[in-house]
């Protein structure tokens, strides 16, 4: 706790002192829990200078751009790391030794498959579903093959429902995919590494050999690894609100995943390639640019609630871009050229200057994984198999704190005041 104070006064003689605590980075936050007593609730809709909860886990400094795993730049990790090391350091605070990362893969590999009868709960699927409609129904559903996970203050059986899901994800996510195209599903290869057991889950068929493409497995990992936490994002927030409740950890993760599938976040990599496709040619850019400017409709992958300055992730991800595009000789794809000419006329216009709008994470994953091979309706459950690392690190964070509350916020309410039942007859 600092020892600075803010000081609140009622205007009715009353006066509060509330605590101020100290962030190690990032803004203090003042106490406002004792704010109630005084008859007054603090109001901030969406959040927007509400800390909810307090957390180790992940730091974003959006003024300059950068983003923290457990204090590791980003960019450090994508460059040094794998998505499974990044989930060893979210989940446990630190970088994992060899033989901890050994262990942890190997544990995870033991959990890849699905109970078989998840294969009947497939069929009951239209066709024509969105992968993350049935994301959402298929993680909700492993609930019910896992009772015993609800027994999660056990620090053992925490940690193998933990294992289950990072290592499920990747099965139930391609298995959506092959469903909808009619493709048998592949069962996973535990001999793959995390990266390639997806891939070769999406794209092998029992009739040939597969072989993963190392760049392509390397900047799917790092697709993986940059979207594995971000602070208290909508999604996160949910899986805490979920999982304050003290509910079964798969369904708090299916609420988040839930909560991902919008168009305001997880679903804006989805976005960016349809906007992309709407706009056709790079003759078009100016006239979009200038409906944008109008506020006909907003520049999908633009923007950010907290990143004021470039996304850190958006600069790697623009570089794989170029490295999976000469691998698979796509670099005069039409649609990176009319999305580079989009970038270059955003980033030099007044509007997008003045308004502090960079190009975020999605607007360069959409293209990489459009050129892998992944259909645009499989964004955001790749988004999804990737954050689901970051949810539960935050919720085990959350359920394990010595003094956990259900979340339960206020309201600031205008409506109706009392009043009486009136009869049908005398309405
Ligand atoms: N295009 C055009 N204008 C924009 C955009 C955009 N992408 N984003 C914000 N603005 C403008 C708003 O019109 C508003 O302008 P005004 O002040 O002149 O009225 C101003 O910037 C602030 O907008 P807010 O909605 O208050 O900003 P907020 O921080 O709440 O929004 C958000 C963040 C939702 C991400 C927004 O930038 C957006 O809609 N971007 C497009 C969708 C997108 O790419 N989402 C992915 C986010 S990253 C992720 O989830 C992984």
């Amino acid at each position: 706790m600092s020892k600075k104070q803010v000081i609140i006064d009622f205007g009715d003689g009353r006066k509060v002192e509330l605590p101020v605590f100290d962030a190690t980075l990032g803004q203090n936050v003042v106490d406002m829990r004792n704010l109630g007593k005084y008859g007054y609730w603090s109001y901030d809709p969406a959040f927007l200078s509400t800390a909810a909860c307090e957390s180790k886990i992940t730091f974003i400094d959006g003024d300059a751009g950068q983003l923290f795993y457990r204090g590791y730049p980003v960019e450090q990790l994508a460059e040094h790391s794998t998505h499974l090391e990044g989930a060893y350091l979210l989940l446990n605070g630190e970088l994992p030794t060899q033989k901890e990362k050994d262990d942890f893969e190997r544990e995870i590999t033991l959990h890849t498959m699905l109970n078989d009868q998840i294969y009947s709960l497939f069929k009951g699927f239209r066709r024509d579903a969105h992968p993350m409609a049935m994301v959402t129904g298929v993680v909700g559903a492993l609930a019910a093959f896992y009772p015993d996970s609800f027994y999660f203050k056990d620090p053992k059986i925490r940690k193998i429902s933990i294992q289950r899901l990072i290592a499920k994800m990747p099965t139930l996510t391609a298995m959506c995919y092959r469903y909808t195209y009619g493709l048998p599903f592949m069962f996973p290869q535990n001999k793959l590494n995390y990266a390639e057991n997806f891939l070769y889950m999406m794209f092998a068929t029992p009739c040939e050999d597969y072989v993963v493409n190392p760049v392509i497995a390397k900047a799917f990992d790092r697709i993986l690894l940059l979207h594995a936490d971000h602070e208290q994002n909508a999604s996160t927030s949910t899986v805490r609100i979920a999982g304050s409740s003290g509910t079964h950890p798969f369904s708090a993760v299916a609420a988040g995943v839930a909560c991902l599938w919008g168009p305001s976040h997880g679903g804006a990599n989805e976005a960016v390639l349809k906007m992309l496709t709407e706009i056709g040619d790079e003759s078009k850019v100016d006239e979009y640019v200038a409906g944008v400017k109008d506020k006909k409709y907003r520049l999908m992958g633009f923007g950010h609630r907290v990143y004021k300055n470039t996304d850190p992730r958006a600069s790697i991800m623009r570089k794989t871009c170029y490295e999976v595009l000469e691998v698979l000789g796509k670099k005069d794809d039409p649609l990176f050229k009319l999305a580079m000419k989009l970038e270059q006329v955003a980033l030099s216009d007044d509007y997008f200057i003045s308004h502090k709008l960079y190009p975020n994470v999605d607007f360069y994953s959409g293209i990489i994984l459009r050129a892998i091979g992944i259909p645009d309706s499989m964004f955001t459950a790749v988004f999804a198999l990737a954050r689901t690392v970051g949810w539960l690190a935050q919720w085990q964070e959350m359920i394990t704190e010595p003094d956990i509350k259900i979340s339960r916020p206020r309201q600031l309410y205008t409506g109706s005041v009392a009043r009486n039942y009136v009869p049908i007859e005398q309405r």
